[in-house]
């Protein structure tokens, strides 16, 4: 009876009445508003928790409060679509949900337009779905190619990846659902993630580690912000009140919801200081964290006012969400529409690499190839762990050229189908329970590669017209990438690409090898070979056709490198200090077990500084294998009438590009800026704009514009803990890569210093690389 009165009396919460609603909750409910709503961590059928009731599959929810009309609202993973279990039990329908391109080939389309249509079309699946907010988009730094989640994230930059990411947060948010960038901060490696301590300078993270955060967080204002497990400067990221706070909010204005990286109560970290910290939501939740924060409270050893402000920032969330707005959710989201964009989108972010006398694309006369390697046959279409996506479907190699009217030789397709399914059982058989990421609702495995004998190779270069290769490799959460047998070529590999080069060349029929990889592989020791190499990435669930309209020719390749392409993994100076690599410091043998499972404290010294991907090749002069930014075409173009001004606070590049060659096509350009002499030694240069020109026919121009701001031209200056804009003449290299300055212009710029908090200390003596 007294319940029911005082749920009669309750007021129900409206975006207005937040105050009121308050005031009418107990200190338990503002403290179970502050936990994940999930009940068991490792509950069956879900990632995690609760969600597996309301929506099997998705990652999270926050709780429900239904007496004070507070809805649950529910968080899946992200960031390459919607991440939910396709079958339901006793229901006949099926939850398929669109596999996108993965992050990497989103940012090498340098597209912002594109991303954003693709944050629309995953902000409408995550509503359709009955979710409210996607765990993405995925946004480290590329500190090393050997992190294995980088096919999740966008790029060695930190201006391509803060812009991507704004992006497609604006798409997804303009449906009305929320995004979580994540895993902030300095999240850049897999190895340890829970416990490594990620060392570095106040000026590296904030140049390069925060600044893709600080550039979405400013541009698209993301509904939540994900904070990572590691810690950084010897404080955990989900505890850190110079992360969460001083830096988030007082430096950057964010407006939103903090919540953790899925895990409960960490060692070491009590809960009442994450909350105090600023995190205001814990996923995927504990009853014990409610108790903690009720019992901080109690005992005052956690403010209410702290309690009061983070309860408040979790129901100006709640009231956004589809759930508050009691969306009409659907199940049916228009799965063919949104496949034609990740064929779109896919296109313009395969690059091409290598095209020796336009071998592509194919003309007419190649009717029929022979495809090697397994992955033609199993198209890898996203990475492992969270970031994967049960997709209705994936269009490999196969498929994709015969829609295009390509034909394969039969009987090498016979036998790698046969083939593939032996290797599935195999693997199937062999597969360790333990390593949770090996089972398939975790993402399509790579299977080893199939012998192929001299004989065999011979016959095909008589009967095919050309050869195609396809290099794949899987990489995901929990695992980094190893250099021998991921980053390398295996000797099989590197083998069958010799072989079948000289075999084709000798007939006078060419050879094209297809990298499947999220991220980078060894290029520099077999790149000789074979005529053509495309980058086509994990392009979702329709790739085989997006690979049939780049080597036809349907599409014009348009995508360009968002991290360098070194000659050896060992080339980037972070590998000295990135896990595994070096033994003596590290000294755990196989990095293929979960890093919760590995006991200790771990550190990783970013030693290299600012000195991150091409900022360390181009100013050491490094040769590197693809410089950062590059990707042909099937045309040309030339850059003329370099332009740069400033008006107020807004610096305005701008520069003709015309296409110079036989079809249409687009171009991806690229501003970088040399600074003038001052006080902390810098990069040679470093991209501050990027542009993509429209379709441009055969001797069209386009004059590209493209815009920042004078605070963008700053460093980090850690004795002053201030962004300083050294007065003087700036260079803007306008370029098709790094590599590949076409023009200059350049301005006179007024200095300016903008002071921030002083937050992130370096407790550690960092042994920083200078020129
Ligand atoms: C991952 C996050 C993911 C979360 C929920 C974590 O292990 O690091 O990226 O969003 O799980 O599945």
């Amino acid at each position: 009876m007294e319940m029911n009165l005082l749920a009669q009396n309750a007021p129900q919460l409206r975006a207005d009445n937040i105050s009121e609603v308050m005031k009418a909750m107990t200190l338990e409910e503002k403290a179970q508003l502050l936990v994940g709503g999930a009940n068991n961590f490792f509950s069956e059928g879900a990632t995690v928790g609760r969600a597996a009731e309301s929506v099997p599959g998705a990652a999270g929810t926050t709780a429900a409060i239904p007496r004070l009309g507070i809805p649950e609202t529910i968080l899946t993973d992200g960031p390459a679509g919607v991440r939910i279990n396709p079958t339901r039990e006793n229901d006949s329908r099926t939850y398929y949900a669109t596999g996108f391109p993965i992050g990497t080939a989103i940012a090498a389309t340098w597209n912002t337009g594109l991303a954003e249509e693709i944050g629309h079309a995953i902000g409408n699946e995550v509503k359709e779905y009955h979710c409210d907010v996607i765990l993405g988009p995925g946004m480290n730094l590329h500190r090393n190619p050997l992190c294995g989640r980088n096919f999740e994230y966008y790029s060695e930059d930190p201006v391509v990846t803060g812009k991507i990411a704004a992006a497609y947060v604006r798409g997804v948010q303009a449906e009305g659902a929320g995004t979580s960038i994540k895993h902030y901060a300095v999240n850049s490696q897999e190895t340890q993630r829970t416990s490594v301590d990620e060392r570095v300078s106040q000026r590296a993270a904030r140049e390069l580690y925060l600044k893709g955060f600080e550039i979405a967080v400013r541009e698209s204002q993301p509904w939540t912000v994900m904070s990572s497990y590691n810690r950084v400067n010897g404080e955990y990221a989900q505890g850190s009140h110079d992360l969460l706070t001083k830096i988030l909010r007082d430096d950057w204005g964010f407006q939103g919801i903090v919540m953790t990286d899925w895990i409960g109560i960490r060692d070491g970290l009590p809960v009442i200081r994450e909350v105090a910290a600023g995190n205001d939501l814990m996923e995927p939740g504990q009853p014990q964290q409610v108790k903690a924060i009720v019992e901080g409270v109690q005992n005052g050893s956690l403010s209410m006012e702290d309690v009061d402000r983070n309860v408040r920032r979790m129901l100006e969330y709640i009231v956004k969400t589809p759930a508050f707005k009691k969306y009409n959710a659907t199940n049916a989201p228009d799965l063919r529409q949104h496949a034609e964009l990740t064929r779109k989108v896919a296109n313009e972010g395969i690059v091409l690499l290598k095209n020796s006398n336009g071998t592509l694309p194919f003309g007419t006369n190649v009717k029929t190839v022979s495809l090697f390697g397994i992955s033609s046959y199993h198209f890898l279409s996203g990475g492992t762990g969270s970031g994967c996506v049960h997709t209705p479907y994936v269009v490999d190699m196969v498929t994709g050229l015969n829609n295009a009217g390509i034909q394969t030789t039969e009987e090498l397709t016979n036998v790698y189908r046969k083939y593939l399914e032996f290797a599935r059982l195999k693997f199937e058989a062999d597969r360790d329970p333990s390593k949770w990421f090996q089972r398939e609702e975790f993402g399509q495995q790579k299977y080893p590669e199939m012998e192929v004998s001299e004989r065999c190779y011979r016959k095909e270069a008589a009967n095919a017209d050309a050869a195609i290769i396809t290099i794949g490799r899987q990489a995901g959460e929990g695992i980094d990438r190893d250099v021998n047998t991921e980053f390398n070529l295996s000797d099989f590999e590197r083998d069958m690409i010799i072989k079948v080069s000289n075999l084709f060349h000798q007939e006078g029929k060419p050879v094209v090898v297809v990298i499947n990889s999220g991220s980078v592989v060894e290029t520099a020791s077999w790149k000789s070979y074979p005529d053509a190499i495309i980058v086509a990435w994990q392009p979702g669930e329709e790739g085989g056709n997006s690979m049939a309209d780049i080597l036809t020719g349907k599409a014009n390749p348009s995508g360009k490198l968002t991290m360098t392409w070194p000659m050896a993994a060992s080339d980037h100076p972070s590998t000295r200090n990135f896990p595994d690599y070096d033994q003596d410091m590290y000294q755990f043998t196989d990095r293929a077990v979960s890093n919760r499972q590995i006991p200790g404290f771990h550190f990783t010294n970013h030693e290299e500084d600012i000195y991150v991907g091409y900022r360390y090749f181009d100013s050491f002069n490094k040769d590197v294998s693809y410089p950062f930014g590059y990707g042909l075409s099937y045309t040309t173009f030339e850059y003329d009438k370099p332009a740069v001004s400033i008006k107020g606070e807004e610096i305005t590049v701008s520069v003709n590009v015309r296409n110079s060659g036989k079809v249409a096509g687009k171009e991806a350009v690229q501003v970088y800026v040399s600074a003038p002499q001052g006080s902390l030694e810098k990069p040679e240069k470093e991209l501050k704009a990027f542009g993509k020109t429209r379709t441009l026919q055969p001797g069209e121009t386009e004059t590209l514009t493209m815009r920042l701001q004078r605070r963008d031209l700053a460093s980090y200056d850690e004795s002053q803990t201030a962004w300083v804009v050294d007065e003087g003449t700036y260079s803007f290299k306008i370029g098709a890569s790094v590599a590949d300055i076409r023009c200059t212009a350049t301005l006179k710029v007024a200095g300016m210093t903008e002071k921030t908090t002083n937050a992130l200390a370096t407790k550690a003596k960092l042994n920083l690389l200078r020129k």
